[in-house]
């Protein structure tokens, strides 16, 4: 069985690139049927188009219910099973979510519930706490909220900058992503 999943961005995209990357070297059964972005200059659009993946720009500049009625017509035009959003900066409604309970899952570079919102490294870097780390979660109706799945500590080292801790923070991401991905997969062909 196949699980087929649609992938939403705002930005560069490598934790989509890395969840495409990581399904081409497992062969594993999972096909990505389209990255969206709510931003037409999002770099990720360009890598996806290059991998021979379908993109599209979801109408936000009309609004969010235009928005997320673009999600839902890809969503039904292509059947996908879950959505993934990696590095999508938009918060999803709660009339949205109901909709898809359980089928949407998220990325977040802190160690949740702490530093939520656009700017998890900085917040977490300016806190002057000695760790933080990375969180795949479902989505529920509030920012960054929902049952975790899986979490990752990254710790500061005494010698790291904002940039090497970062760099850290998305080396880490990139394997997590596909590992909670993998494993919500197998809960969920399970269950069916
Ligand atoms: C990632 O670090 C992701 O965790 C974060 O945006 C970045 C996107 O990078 N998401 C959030 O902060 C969600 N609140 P990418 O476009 O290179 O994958």
């Amino acid at each position: 069985m196949t699980i087929k999943i649609g992938i939403l961005i705002s930005g560069r995209g490598t934790n989509m690139d890395a969840i495409v990357e990581h399904i081409r070297s497992e062969n594993a059964p999972v096909q990505v049927c389209f990255v969206a972005s709510d931003k037409a200059s999002a770099a990720g659009l360009e890598t996806a188009k290059s991998k021979g993946i379908a993109t599209a720009v979801l109408p936000y500049k009309q609004g969010r219910a235009a928005g997320e009625a673009g999600i839902e017509r890809l969503w039904q035009e292509y059947g996908i099973d879950l959505l993934v959003l990696a590095g999508f900066m938009r918060l999803i409604t709660g009339d949205f979510v109901s909709r898809h309970e359980g089928r949407i899952l998220n990325i977040h570079p802190a160690m949740l519930p702490k530093f939520p919102g656009a700017h998890g490294i900085e917040d977490f870097w300016k806190s002057g706490e000695s760790s933080s780390g990375v969180t795949v979660h479902v989505v529920d109706a509030e920012m960054d909220h929902g049952p975790i799945l899986m979490q990752r500590e990254v710790v500061r080292e005494p010698d790291d900058t904002i940039e090497t801790f970062e760099a850290k923070i998305h080396k880490v991401e990139h394997q997590l992503y596909w590992q909670a991905l993998k494993a919500y997969i197998s809960t969920i062909t399970q269950e069916a």
